[in-house]
């Protein structure tokens, strides 16, 4: 057990009160190793980021105020640190057996040894001589102020993207020429939603456009790609802007008649100022049971679009209303190299249905999810975080931890986003990934029918199988000369290189 002495006190209370905190942690880590009590861990894992996080801007915000000269590189140590608390809860929720969890606890109890005996006691004391002496709480109160004027999140975006860039530079100025681009942050485009439309002149216009922007949201998450990759086969058609446009103008058509049809959803209209809201704003004034008659009109109006099932001696007949062949053909992409779509049938339609969720706006979810699977990719199967061998498994099963929070229709497109972004999940990996989910292709199908789609018209184009052989074993050669590069380097190279690993 470590307990607080006055000698650990960097001399600003609020920081003070950080350390303090840390050495709680420290101490706890340590009572649950011994005590071999899971529950223990999880919660110094859960607290761990943001206690982090803000424990490291609290701390720059001051070092910076104080003009502290070494403020740039402790500013990078704390990144590493806090990449280190990121593997380490990622790893941490993808364990799956008892040693697995047992071997994480043990990493986060020297990982946590080391943050307090090297950095806290060490380097954060170096700045300590830049804190005024006789600074009294209150004037040490005022540094960190001074330090915390809020920055816009513009700003930290801005500053996140410089520090990346400057530790890139670092790596790969360590590295010779030819290994250097492994150690390069994956760059993939996020396409971002244009400003939300606004001067509506009828109400109705509006409430289109409202519920329109909801399912955009979404579908703007799953157009993310990697321009560096090439894929020879066109996106799955939720990826696809022209997709998006069409889906649009369906809507207006065959889906928001039914939603506008409800005398509650029109009312709307005079309960606010609706000419001065934008598609956005609107969801602000709408209530809970006027969440759910949108719903009900949503649903109701693509139920209507299905198509029916009889029976003709014994036979199953699907009976395709005209309305549904009219949507079947506005939803055709221009050029079929543009997006996949099959023919819409009852599936496709539940996938539609799924995207609309008025009481929720799911990008936020959607991200963070995003930000779990890159963690997961970048420890599995990245080699800036050293691991001796990918392992599929768990990423596979963080994967399927992630598919868990959405509804079931959008696994497919999920696992078909991560191959379009990230360059070792390819079709081999989906292969293996879709045997998970089934024991025989017509059950995989009911899981992930895009993808085993997908994976069909892969097995027609022999050169994509043939290109990935080819990148794997490039890829395999490069890392063993990577790592051959840096065991043999001396540990202060090591040290001058913080590639974010856990040891
Ligand atoms: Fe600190
Ligand atoms: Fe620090």
């Amino acid at each position: 057990m470590i307990s607080w002495r006055d000698a650990m006190s960097v001399g600003v209370p609020a920081l003070d009160a950080d350390r303090k905190k840390l050495i709680e942690l420290v101490n706890l880590t340590h009572q649950a190793i011994k005590l071999d009590s899971w529950p223990q861990i999880v919660d110094v894992l859960n607290v761990l980021p943001s206690y982090a996080q803000d424990h490291f801007r609290r701390e720059e915000a001051v070092i910076d105020a104080v003009q502290f000269p070494e403020a740039a590189e402790h500013r990078k140590m704390h990144e590493a640190l806090e990449e280190k608390v990121r593997i380490l809860s990622v790893t941490f929720r993808a364990a799956a057996t008892d040693a697995e969890r047992k071997s994480c606890g043990a990493r986060l109890n020297s990982f946590l040894q080391e943050w307090l005996l090297e950095h806290a006691l060490k380097q954060d004391m170096k700045y300590k001589t830049f804190i005024p002496k006789k600074a009294t709480p209150a004037s040490a109160e005022q540094i960190l102020q001074m330090g915390l004027s809020q920055p816009t999140d513009a700003e930290l975006a801005a500053e996140r993207k410089a520090r990346h860039e400057a530790r890139d530079r670092d790596v790969e100025y360590a590295l010779p020429p030819n290994l250097a681009h492994l150690l390069k942050r994956m760059d993939y485009v996020v396409p971002e939603l244009p400003a939300s439309a606004k001067d509506f002149d009828s109400f109705e216009k509006l409430c289109l456009a409202a519920i329109c922007r909801r399912v955009d949201t979404i579908l703007v998450f799953f157009q993310r790609h990697n321009p560096a990759l090439r894929l020879e086969l066109p996106t799955f058609f939720l990826a696809s802007p022209e997709f998006t446009g069409r889906l649009h103008q369906v809507i207006e058509k065959f889906v928001f008649p039914t939603i506008w049809d409800s005398r509650q959803v029109r009312m709307l209209a005079t309960n606010f100022d609706w000419a001065s809201e934008n598609a956005d704003s609107f969801w602000e004034h709408v209530t809970r049971p006027l969440e759910r008659s949108i719903l009900q009109g949503w649903i109701t109006a693509w139920d209507e679009l299905r198509l029916l099932e009889n029976h003709r001696n014994g036979v199953k007949v699907l009976q395709v209303k005209d309305t549904t062949k009219e949507m079947r053909q506005m939803l055709l992409p221009s050029d079929p190299m543009v997006y996949d779509i099959p023919k819409i049938g009852n599936r496709e339609i539940g996938v539609f249905k799924s995207l609309l969720d008025p009481a929720n706006d799911w990008s936020e979810v959607l991200n963070r999810s995003w930000r779990l699977c890159y963690d997961l990719y970048e420890q599995e199967k990245d080699p800036r975080v050293f691991q001796e061998k990918a392992r599929d498994g768990a990423f596979r099963d963080g994967l399927l931890a992630v598919f868990g929070r959405f509804p079931p229709e959008w696994a497919d497109f999920l696992v078909l986003t991560c191959h379009r972004v990230f360059p070792r999940v390819t079709t081999s990996f989906l292969e293996r990934f879709a045997t998970n989910l089934g024991r025989n292709e017509a059950e995989r199908e009911a899981h992930i029918p895009y993808t085993i789609r997908y994976l069909r018209q892969v097995r027609e184009v022999p050169e994509i199988r043939e290109r990935e052989r080819e990148q794997e074993t490039e890829w395999e050669a490069k890392m063993k000369e990577l790592r051959n590069y840096l065991a043999n380097r001396t540990p202060l190279d090591h040290a001058s290189n913080m590639a974010g690993t856990v040891p």
